[in-house]
């Protein structure tokens, strides 16, 4: 018989080896951690569908993210939960609102730290859409638009460094970079939610933000989970207008298209390893049937590997812990 002369074993002999060979790299400061800010709380309530997670007042998020920051997580995506909801979503507009007061204290708190703002309506309208909707409950493109530049330029007075649009308007990245650019904040950067799949993944994040839509969904705005040309289509328009990094989100279960993206585009890709994803893994974990470290490492691994140069987790903290352990 023949012997074997090609033996990929002995490449994964030893911890030295496989770490020379090792194609995909994961680094704290590759993470953004996505933090609910609550206005009029005094303390930190956990949010029952996202274990481990919190709706925090302001002083709590400075302390949770400077936590983060010196495990070295230097950036993160800031949501806020307003006291009150109009029709409008005016509170996502207020200079005065829960994430422009978020941002002024964590700015103050962490100058170094990266930023980030949601820049959407669904936490501060009365009927939980993204957009303003018509009598008949259509949500209407271009009034939004309006509203969503407002609430970027208002996140960037704050001192925001990056506005993060997630509301799936056309035009959006465009109205948002123009508004910005006019007000002289051209040094603020514009991720979009590129390709943003209606997805029932999100579920637990609507129980924390109490956003879920008042009645019908969410898909005449964003993508159908069947679609993969339309995803390049909706990252070429947002390049087109000035997004300085695209995201696709959820993340698992659209690895394929983090994959495309990154193949097609030379921007930098961030993907959304989002509340569902999070949940799944902690419910299994809290059974004992996953061992919760070795997964989630594995899916952020495996993000990466797809493609995203970022990735937005709840595991944010813990991962960059476990990385630290590990090397
Ligand atoms: C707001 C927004 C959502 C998420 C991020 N921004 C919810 C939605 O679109 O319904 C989901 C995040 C997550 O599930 O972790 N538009």
């Amino acid at each position: 018989m023949k012997r074997q002369v090609i033996r990929p074993r002995r490449l994964r002999r030893t911890a030295a080896i496989r770490g020379l060979v090792r194609e995909t790299r994961l680094s704290p400061e590759q993470l953004i951690y996505p933090m609910f800010a609550a206005a009029g709380s005094n303390r930190a309530t956990e949010i029952e569908a996202i274990p481990g997670q919190f709706r925090w007042p302001i002083d709590g998020l400075c302390e949770e993210a400077g936590r983060a920051y010196e495990r070295g997580v230097k950036s993160v995506l800031i949501f806020g939960i307003p006291e009150s909801k109009d029709e409008m979503g005016s509170g996502a507009y207020d200079p005065k609102g829960v994430v422009q007061e978020a941002v002024r204290a964590l700015k103050r708190a962490l100058p170094d730290l990266t930023v980030m703002t949601d820049v959407c309506l669904c936490q501060y309208t009365s009927h939980g859409h993204c957009g303003v909707v018509d009598e008949s409950g259509c949500v209407m493109n271009d009034p939004t638009l309006e509203l969503l530049a407002r609430t970027a330029v208002s996140h960037a007075a704050a001192g925001a460094d990056v506005a993060a649009p997630s509301d799936m308007m056309d035009g959006r990245v465009g109205a948002i970079r123009e508004a910005l650019d006019e007000s002289e904040f051209e040094n603020v950067a514009v991720m979009s939610y590129a390709a943003k799949y209606a997805s029932a993944f999100y579920g637990p994040f609507r129980e924390a933000a109490e956003s879920a839509p008042a009645f019908g969904d969410r898909k005449s705005y964003q993508m159908d989970p069947a679609n993969q040309r339309e995803a390049l289509k909706e990252v070429a328009l947002d390049i087109e207008q000035g997004a300085d990094i695209v995201m696709v989100k959820p993340a698992l279960a659209y690895l394929d298209v983090i994959q495309l993206v990154r193949q097609r585009f030379d921007v930098p890709v961030a993907a959304y390893n989002v509340s569902g994803e999070y949940a799944m893994v902690k419910a299994a974990a809290g059974n004992g049937w996953l061992d919760e470290k070795a997964v989630v490492l594995e899916i952020l691994t495996a993000i990466r590997r797809a493609g995203a140069d970022m990735i937005i987790t709840y595991f944010a903290k813990e991962a960059a812990d476990w990385l630290k352990k590990s090397i």
